[in-house]
């Protein structure tokens, strides 16, 4: 930023100096405009290669007239059906404008300065960014195998603590922790510190953990009611441009949460689609399958070149280049790939690629053969 821009510095909030944003991956329309290319594919921000539901565009066309209308500020038939599709009672369910904003709002209501919040190293960029919109201390745990070390973040609990924030799977790294490892972990932690357990990923990992040793956040949030558990429609569902999230947890909790909302954080279309999507599980299991094969075949070629990964959970895969990652990161960017550079999460020499569709994956690994 120039010295010119920066005249309002010392009005700004202490908080706010200190927040690094959140580096989102580079749009399509971008890369056209700056590289020149005119076929891209975005493998850089985890999305559906598959898109969406059928079924959900054709709910959104049905209700394109109702655009002047506010939208249902409790998202009462919303939460209605994820009730009955999770067997939980609606009281236990609380909406967001994707799960990003519930993340945040959790430390908005339990956090401020003084206090700290734990995350795991290599964890997902919001954790220490909530830490530092509300001036709390991001306490970062070094990681093992790149995944969390719950048992060490358990150690870095002090009184201080407020909120413990862990991803399963783990984005960038698509580690995840097992049924065992969760067990022994939340039935340490204190009462009084709230733990986020992030499940944007959950239907791959349910998928990929065949043995069933995947922790569902669902099955505990009611014997632990400082377990709170986010969770998306913008993976699996395919629903990113949407914005919507939600979260399982104690009533008392998810009505703090509320208040701090806005009324109208989550549109009306992005209700309807999620309500629609979720009578649609036939697109969940072929978009998990298409993950399946994707994943593989961009494993297997990468491999092939010599290059180690990051075993992933997930609908992305980490790959370790060494020191020359940006450079192969500008490279597939001529050749129209998108994928994401990690130098932000302390993982410089690593690119996260998003598995993609067959024509997606075709041209990542045709890129990285003529980059390489
Ligand atoms: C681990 C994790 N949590 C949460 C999110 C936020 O997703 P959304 O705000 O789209 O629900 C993401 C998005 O990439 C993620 O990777």
């Amino acid at each position: 930023m120039s010295e010119t821009s920066e005249k309002f510095i010392d009005l700004v909030q202490p908080a706010v100096t200190n927040v690094s944003p959140y580096q989102p991956g580079k749009p399509i329309d971008q890369l056209k405009r700056e590289y020149k290319v005119s076929y891209v594919s975005k493998m850089a921000s985890n999305e559906n290669p598959l898109g969406s539901s059928l079924k959900v565009a054709t709910a959104l066309v049905n209700f394109a007239n109702q655009m002047s209308r506010y939208p249902d500020a409790d998202g009462h038939n919303l939460r209605a059906k994820l009730a009955e599709f999770l067997k939980i009672d609606m009281s236990e369910v609380t909406l967001g404008n994707g799960s990003n904003e519930l993340l945040e709002l959790v430390a908005r209501v339990f956090a401020g300065p003084g206090d700290e919040i734990i995350y795991s190293q290599y964890g997902f960029a919001v954790y220490p960014i909530s830490a530092q919109i509300v001036g709390a201390t991001a306490v970062e745990v070094p990681a093992v195998n790149y995944g969390h070390d719950l048992q060490a973040m358990l150690a870095a609990i002090t009184p201080k603590t407020k909120i413990i924030y862990v991803a399963n799977p783990n984005n960038p790294t698509g580690t995840l922790f097992r049924r065992d490892e969760w067990e022994a972990f939340i039935s340490q932690v204190p009462e009084n510190v709230i733990v986020v357990l992030d499940e944007a990923y959950l239907e791959y990992a349910e998928n990929a953990c065949r043995d069933g040793s995947y922790p569902n956040g669902a099955e505990y949030f009611r014997d632990y009611p400082n377990l709170l558990v986010s969770r998306t429609f913008s993976k699996a569902y395919g629903l990113a441009s949407l914005r919507i999230g939600y979260m399982l947890g104690c009533e008392e909790i998810l009505q703090y949460i509320s208040r701090l909302r806005q009324p109208f954080s989550v549109n009306a279309y992005a209700q309807v689609a999620a309500m629609t999507a979720l009578t649609d599980p036939q697109f969940v299991t072929k978009s998990l399958r298409i993950n399946d094969q994707g994943m593989m075949q961009i494993r297997a070629a990468v491999e092939a070149k010599g290059l180690k990964v990051i075993p992933s959970y997930a609908n992305f895969l980490t790959i370790e280049f060494g020191e020359n990652a940006m450079e192969i990161y500008d490279k597939l960017l001529h050749e129209g790939v998108i994928v994401r550079p990690l130098a932000n999460y302390g993982m410089a020499n690593f690119l996260r690629v998003s598995i993609g569709n067959n024509h997606e994956n075709s041209h990542f690994m045709g890129a990285l053969n003529k980059v390489l």
